[in-house]
């Protein structure tokens, strides 16, 4: 169902209000089914049953291969452009996906990979990784993708976590002037995983050399590239795992969020096709990494089960100029484009001349996802690469929502700047007041609060894996009967929502869900640092970044300070990986908790960001002369 103008807009909001259940209906009789539904959906928010299509069986892939061979086997379904911009782009048609995804969907199974299998996936943005995914959900395999920016720990960790069986790997992945090691880090990270049966390697770097374990590791060309192109899809319940994805929560170590098969691919459909509003010969470019939702999302499932073209980057935007993007939106015609606020900031800063005689011509739409946009980031985007023209959707979601929960509709509803604006008809968040109550917000009226969702919507996640009890608790403890984003957000006159960030002890860098608590962990491990507190703050590029406060054993010099900074920092790039980096670290006597120990995140943000003015009533502190101290030494 794809809305056409703003009276359309209007109508499937209220339609998806009065009559829910039709509503989703007829977004669910678009697809292919092997067997129907017996009910539209069941469960709610207090019992955490939710379904959605229960009775129903399909394969997605069906609906992303078979259904368009149909109509358009020669269509470009994949765009590859590899990190060195001097090899053309690999363009791939539906019917060439279709034959090396059945390649590997048999060579799984020839691996032993079972329906029901959870299969983990370390690598680069490479066309096989895209297969790999597409593959695993052809024989009802589950798969958990983890992003190859991750260390041998954070890899160990999730492989543990979902006793994974089978991994599949990259001898090397390219990145910029980098070539990284991806199989000798599977290699560290598979001494501490004893589940891992085998491993197969796919080579992007022949020439570079790795290790290999005879009877585990088996090479993509001799198994998946001599396998029969023809592979039936096994067919699974609307409820099976799709996905597992590993996200970074308030507390303890990240949670594999599970996202099951015909709710995710309804709503990954539904959203694509509404908010960025193809047609038929448009090319669409989002540039996440398939190791985050956006990239499961908006690199694969929502343009393929929508037959379109997509594009998978393998680069980086400065490589090998901070030119790359738009000469390949020149190159390839792209013109919907989707990307995070924090590239463009990285773009902007390098100054527009790397935009002079570039066309941009074939853009329609632009959008931005991941964290809030500034005003100024989003001035640049609409003037120096929408050229004024193109409508920017700013898209509010989460991993936990599978899909986009409040955006504009390119060309149907509004954009205002720094504004995700509506939510989708058939989402209806609300806003939390201080005392737990939902906001009553009428038209006319401004208001602010906790952003929280009302009903169950097909996309969300359905549990975290192998701990529904931590989902209840993360999501749905703080407003019974809500699930609770863990954003604060504000609504203005006209009922556009403006998210504010997080308001829990998860930062956002770079677009990147990092939780306090897991850097602390790391920080705690050092052997000067007694203990520690990790806050984010307002970062002129990366839209936040870390500062840590920390306690040490004895005595320490301000040299031995930036020492122990760059320490700090070896070790987090090794437990977590180079994504989680501190900005700064202050060596202090003790840390301003509240009487019942909690530590005040909020002072300590604020003393960071050089804003000493109304840190709030800090006299119940239980030592608040620490505060003062902190100031100082900053300053
Ligand atoms: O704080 C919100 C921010 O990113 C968080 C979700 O992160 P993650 O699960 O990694 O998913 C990122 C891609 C969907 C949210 O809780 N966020 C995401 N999009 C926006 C945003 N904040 C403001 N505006 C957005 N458009």
């Amino acid at each position: 169902m794809q809305i056409k103008d703003l009276g359309q807009f209007h109508e499937m909001t209220n339609l998806a209000k009065n009559s829910p259940e039709f509503f989703w209906e007829q977004i669910a009789k678009t697809f292919v089914w092997k067997k129907n539904w017996h009910k539209i959906s069941s469960g709610n928010f207090n019992q955490l049953d939710i379904k959605w299509f229960p009775g129903a069986e399909l394969n997605i892939t069906e609906n992303i291969l078979d259904r368009h061979l149909k109509t358009h086997p020669q269509k470009c379904a994949l765009i590859f452009l590899a990190n060195n911009p001097s090899d053309l782009p690999l363009k791939i048609s539906y019917q060439e996906l279709h034959d090396r995804v059945c390649q590997a969907a048999n060579a799984l199974k020839n691996l032993g990979v079972k329906k029901g299998d959870i299969v983990t996936l370390y690598m680069g943005m490479v066309p096989e990784l895209f297969i790999s995914v597409l593959a695993a959900a052809r024989i009802g395999a589950t798969f958990s993708v983890v992003f190859g920016g991750f260390s041998a720990q954070s890899l160990a960790g999730r492989i543990n976590n979902s006793k994974s069986q089978f991994l599949i790997t990259s001898d090397f992945s390219l990145r910029g002037d980098k070539i990284i090691p991806l199989k000798a880090v599977v290699d560290e990270a598979l001494k501490e995983c004893p589940s891992v049966k085998s491993v197969l390697i796919h080579q992007r770097y022949p020439d570079g050399i790795i290790d290999l374990i005879s009877g585990r590791d088996f090479f993509w060309k001799d198994t998946v590239e001599k396998a029969q192109t023809i592979c039936p899809p096994e067919y699974v319940d609307a409820e099976h795992p799709l996905f597992i994805l590993y996200t970074s929560g308030s507390t303890g170590s990240p949670k594999g969020l599970v996202h099951t098969t015909a709710g995710y691919m309804c709503y990954a459909q539904y959203t694509f096709s509404n908010v960025f509003q193809m047609a038929a010969d448009d090319i669409f470019w989002c540039t996440a990494d398939l190791g985050w939702i956006t990239g499961h999302s908006y690199v694969t499932f929502g343009p393929l089960l929508a037959g379109h073209t997509t594009v998978m980057f393998e680069g980086i935007p400065t490589f090998p100029t901070p030119a790359r993007f738009w000469e390949e939106i020149d190159r390839l015609g792209v013109t919907h484009f989707y990307t995070a606020p924090t590239a463009i900031r990285a773009l902007q800063a390098q100054g527009t001349k790397w935009l002079e005689n570039k066309k941009l011509d074939s853009l329609k739409v632009l959008g931005s996802v991941g964290e809030p946009i500034n005003e100024e980031a989003w001035e640049w985007y609409h003037t120096h690469v929408g050229l004024k023209r193109c409508p920017i959707v700013d898209t509010w979601w989460q991993t936990e929502t599978g899909g986009i929960m409040i955006s504009a509709l390119a060309n149907i509803t509004p954009s205002i700047p720094t504004f995700a604006t509506l939510p989708l008809p058939g989402i209806f968040p609300v806003l939390m007041d201080a005392d737990g109550r939902e906001i009553a917000w009428k038209k006319g009226q401004e208001a602010e609060g906790n952003l929280c969702i009302k009903h169950p919507w097909p996309g969300i996640a359905r549990s975290i894996f192998g701990d529904h009890n931590r989902y209840s608790e993360n999501y749905f403890k703080a407003y019974p009967g809500y699930y609770f984003t863990g954003d604060g957000a504000k609504i203005d006159a006209h009922g556009n929502f403006r998210i504010t960030g997080r308001v829990d002890d998860v930062v956002n860098v770079s677009g990147h869900r990092i939780g306090t608590a897991e850097v602390e962990d790391v920080l705690n491990r050092h052997p000067f640092i007694v203990e520690s507190a990790v806050i984010g703050a307002a970062h002129a590029i990366k839209g936040q970044g870390l500062h840590a406060f920390c306690i040490p054993q004895k005595s320490i010099s301000p040299n031995e300070e930036l020492a122990i900074l760059n320490e700090v920092n070896q070790l987090l790039t090794k437990e977590i990986g180079a994504i989680a980096k501190i900005e700064s670290l202050q060596i202090v006597t003790d840390l301003p908790k509240t009487r019942s120990g909690k530590i005040m995140r909020r002072i300590l943000r604020k003393i960071v960001e050089n804003d000493f003015s109304n840190l709030g009533d800090t006299s119940t502190l239980l030592n608040p002369l620490i505060v003062q101290q902190l100031i100082d030494k900053r300053k």
